[in-house]
């Protein structure tokens, strides 16, 4: 029997995204599709998705309407993503603005962003209960604190003729946990049973994220490792007791990448398409990344990085030795944004070097490709990382990736020591602690792996063999609704 799934989420690739997340959330339909699981997005109604469900037109046909959503007027409309059904929740006093989803076009956040995602998840516990005609759905699956209440909201519903179906939290990232003040409660038409230690109050305030974590009848989070270390005070981020409270009902699932858009036999960003049997045709790519960031042609280890420019990345370990990097022989083109004294470092950086250091400050979709398509390797230096798509991307395109041994990363890069790389097993370069010492080490390792043109090829070939597809996570996932149904 087909099992419908609402997903909530507050971005999803192709229509609006940060980060990680929304790659996930785009995919995810495709992804248990194949396992009897018809699964429909929700998404909040920010301008750029409003117009693309109104193909441009600008006129949509609301299928439900809230007169008061949490106080806001609200309508729900419906499209496709990726050709699997859309929500999308119209409340124009929430969404209806120019800049990013949660914040202005300045970065800061939105002072009501509490409201703003308490009032998305009222709707979806709403739908996922039952009460837009026409739509039913056996399992709500709420992602990362926008979405962390609908699982709160199912779980103290009042009494009513159908009971609230099961609910499911991933976490994508624990840093961020959707804290706000005690005031906020009032308006979310909870119970005062809900303003307790076991429901929303955390810490005096609410918690979303704590909300979804005590209310979901299951939790998962994007790779097993990630899963283990939440359950410590250094990544738990004060959330770890309870995660160790919820025991055996935390899951592990690993991301899969998205292979209709990565893929570099059909990557129509990149100047020369390739598979593990023609590399040599990634060389006019890398000719034409080192033109593109003003680098000097040649064979040289050209490094690459398309991320967030923030602490958790290790971007800071990585502006502290980018000279010895130079002094390596090895150039570097970076794309990124995020904290303003990371840019600036990696724009002087870029600056003191030129020719060895290319910088690009912004966000640039296709730039990402073409990094992934031409770059020889990628550095992802992370403090803590719940998956990490970009070591998986780099992957499938031979960019062989270079890593912090954690959270997602530890568990799907083979580190090139002399064992892996006699058994031909070795995906990418690993290294321990996020330490300037221990980062240079390993871009030292990298440059002279890549001195040897044979072991190079091999590990390529060999992460471009490996299967970071949804298939194995997608049957996970679909095994945890089919269990999550039997339970109830
Ligand atoms: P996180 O979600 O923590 O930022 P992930 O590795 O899971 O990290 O996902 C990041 C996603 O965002 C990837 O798809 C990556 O290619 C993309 N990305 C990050 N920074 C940029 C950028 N500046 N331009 C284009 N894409 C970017
Ligand atoms: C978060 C994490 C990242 C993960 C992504 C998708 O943004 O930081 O590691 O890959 O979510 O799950």
């Amino acid at each position: 029997m087909t099992i419908h799934v609402l997903s909530i989420a507050s971005e999803a690739a192709p229509l609006v995204k940060t980060g990680g997340l929304a790659d996930v959330a785009g995919a995810l339909p495709a992804a248990v599709a194949a396992h009897d699981v018809a699964m429909t997005t929700l998404l909040p109604g920010y301008p750029a998705v409003l117009a693309a469900v109104s193909g441009g037109k600008g006129k949509v046909k609301p299928i439900h309407s809230w007169p008061s959503l949490l106080g806001q007027p609200a309508r729900l409309v419906s499209g496709t993503i990726g050709g699997h059904p859309l929500l999308v929740l119209d409340a124009p006093t929430l969404f209806a603005r120019d800049g990013g989803p949660y914040g202005d076009a300045t970065g800061r956040d939105w002072a009501d962003n509490g409201l703003r995602f308490a009032a998305f998840a009222r709707a979806a516990a709403d739908i996922a209960g039952g009460a837009v005609r026409g739509l039913h759905f056996d399992i709500a699956h709420a992602h990362d604190w926008q979405a962390a209440l609908v699982p709160a909201f199912l779980r103290f519903a009042p009494p009513g003729a159908a009971p609230p179906p099961p609910s499911v939290m991933t976490i994508h990232n624990m840093a961020f946990q959707g804290f706000f003040p005690a005031s906020l409660f009032a308006q979310l038409g909870l119970p005062d049973a809900a303003w307790s230690i076991n429901g929303v109050e955390y810490h005096g305030g609410v918690g979303f994220l704590k909300a979804g974590l005590d209310s979901a009848w299951a939790i998962t989070t994007v790779s097993p490792t990630y899963a283990r270390e939440i359950r410590s005070a250094e990544f738990g981020m004060g959330l770890d007791g309870l995660i160790r409270a919820r025991g055996h009902q935390v899951h592990g699932i690993v991301n899969g990448i998205d292979t209709r858009e990565w893929n570099p036999a059909t990557d129509a960003a990149l100047a020369s398409q390739y598979t593990a049997r023609t590399l040599d045709r990634r060389t006019a790519n890398k000719a034409a990344l080192a033109a593109q960031f003003g680098l000097q042609p040649g064979p040289d280890a050209l490094f690459v990085v398309i991320s967030r420019l923030t602490w958790q990345k290790g971007m800071d370990v990585l502006l502290q030795v980018i000279d010895q990097l130079v002094g390596l022989g090895a150039r570097l083109a970076l794309l990124g944004s995020g904290d303003k004294a990371l840019e600036a470092g990696f724009v002087a950086a870029a600056a003191r070097h030129p020719g060895r250091i290319g910088v690009r400050i912004g966000y640039d979709e296709a730039l990402s490709h073409q990094l992934q398509g031409g770059g020889d390797a990628i550095l992802v230096p992370s403090r803590f990382e719940p998956c990490g798509l970009t070591q998986l991307y780099g992957l499938a395109y031979g960019c062989v990736p270079v890593v912090a041994r954690t959270g997602g990363l530890a568990d799907t890069v083979i580190d090139a020591n002399p064992a892996a790389l006699a058994a031909g097993a070795a995906t990418g370069v690993q290294f321990n602690a996020v330490t300037p010492d221990a980062l240079i080490d390993a871009i030292a390792r990298t440059v002279a792996l890549h001195g040897d043109a044979a072991a190079w090829r091999t590990i390529q070939r060999a992460g471009m063999k490996a299967d970071f597809s949804w298939g194995r996570s997608g049957k996970a996932y679909a095994d945890l609704y089919n269990h999550l149904l039997e339970v109830r």
